[in-house]
């Protein structure tokens, strides 16, 4: 692997937030639209590339607190009681990939009331002009009806906003706003099912020079989010990251690729954005009907990582990982001949992590009984006995190192949702 990547920083945002989307058919590609309205406003106020990127990625990422942990859907009413919740976890969860410091920042601000001037600050905090184009474009886009034909609904929604100019919104972006408003285009793409594709042609792509470090730190990011979503797997995708990385030291991989199997594992579960919190809460065995909505998960991270430009080996490692090597896997049946190193190892990871997790429906394993089951899924073709034996000769060490990531995990969890207390 390259040391660095060409990443377009948007689009690697924007898979993380259409895949939260997914989830939720419902609510109209909320985290799109808005994005789309955002833009479509600041635009007009004239914002350079740059400030553009930054405001889409905000806009992408502005409700994941409520996605993530102890989702309430509560927000996506108009009038809604109490929004400190989602704004305080996402501004939490953003905060830690350090170069999202704004970002946070902006999220925590999003539904500030302007309040006539006083909302440029909230509890003491400078609330960023950003998170008030965001708020304005949050409650446009919970405004519509998807069961309705739009532009039936324009002159409805726009006295809804232009009524609250002063009170929740900033009287210059409603004007911005009414104006965008006039026009049929902006709501056709509003609804339309092409709404990413819109975006992706509405700014230039914001390319970065990711180092592998930021890479392994932003998709550490992503995993919070994803495995934060249930105490079950608040841990798992750190510990798969962990594992993975430990069994690749072992198998001699360079740095670079070491870094890469460690954000595949981070990344690996990306997909379980896609899947209704009561099949990831299921306290017992799932039902062949939930099941299936289940194994959607790896297609989705698939298909999620295959928009964005540069990680094309890192999807493959990632989303393989139900893959085995005798073709009885899924989503894609590959085979041995098919399956790189690198997917391997996360396969193998992944399963050791779930054995050695502890849920409320089953026991703990002993050391003997993990290996047990392992080498018999090496012996029935299933996983790759090298990487098998690896684990099994090196297991005291990749367990504790395993353990220890899943550890902090815990804490990292446990302190966010203490924080809303
Ligand atoms: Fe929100
Ligand atoms: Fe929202
Ligand atoms: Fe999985």
């Amino acid at each position: 692997m390259k040391r660095q990547l060409e990443i377009d920083i948007a689009d690697l945002v924007m898979c993380l937030s259409s895949t939260v989307d997914l989830a939720y058919p419902s609510l109209n590609n909320h985290h799109t639209q808005v994005a789309y309205i955002s833009l479509e406003i600041g635009e007009q106020l004239g914002y350079n590339n740059g400030a553009l990127a930054e405001l889409l990625i905000a806009a992408s990422l502005h409700d994941i607190g409520a996605f993530s942990m102890e989702e309430k859907l509560e927000s996506l009413k108009f009038d809604f009681i109490n929004p400190d919740h989602h704004t305080e976890v996402g501004y939490n969860l953003i905060k830690l990939y350090e170069p999202f410091s704004d970002i946070a920042d902006i999220i925590r601000g999003h539904h500030t009331y302007w309040n006539y001037g006083e909302g440029y600050v909230y509890r003491g905090f400078k609330v960023p002009f950003f998170s008030h184009i965001i708020h304005l474009a949050d409650r446009v886009s919970v405004l519509i009806d998807r069961d309705r034909e739009i532009l039936g609904q324009v002159d409805s929604i726009v006295s809804i906003i232009d009524k609250n100019k002063g009170r929740l919104f900033v009287p210059g972006l409603v004007e911005i706003f009414k104006d965008i408003a006039s026009k049929e285009y902006f709501w056709f793409n509003l609804v339309s099912q092409n709404l990413s594709d819109i975006i992706d042609e509405f700014i230039q792509p914001h390319v970065y020079l990711f180092h592998m470090d930021d890479l392994v730190q932003l998709s550490k990011l992503f995993s919070a989010i994803i495995d934060f979503r249930s105490s079950f797997t608040a841990t798992h995708s750190a510990g798969v990251a962990q594992c993975a990385e430990n069994i690749a030291l072992y198998m001699r991989m360079d740095e670079d690729d070491r870094k890469g199997i460690k954000a595949a594992g981070y990344l690996h579960d990306l997909g379980k954005l896609a899947i209704p919190s009561e099949i990831l809460e299921k306290n017992g065995r799932l039902t062949s009907h939930e099941y299936n909505i289940m194994k959607t998960h790896v297609y989705y991270t698939y298909v999620a990582l295959n928009t964005v430009n540069g990680l094309e080996e890192i999807n493959r490692w990632s989303s393989y990982h139900h893959e085995r090597l005798d073709g009885s896997g899924y989503p894609f049946h590959l085979n041995a001949k098919q399956l790189p190193l690198g997917s391997r190892i996360v396969a193998v990871s992944d399963i050791f992590v779930a054995l050695i997790e502890e849920r409320p429906y089953k026991e703990r394993l002993s050391k003997r009984q993990v290996i047990n089951i392992m080498e018999g899924m090496v012996k029935n073709g299933g996983i790759d006995g090298e990487i098998m034996s690896i684990l099994k000769w090196n297991y005291g060490y990749i367990y504790d190192k395993t353990a220890i990531a899943q550890t902090k995990a815990k804490e990292l969890y446990e302190k966010i949702k203490e924080s809303l207390s």
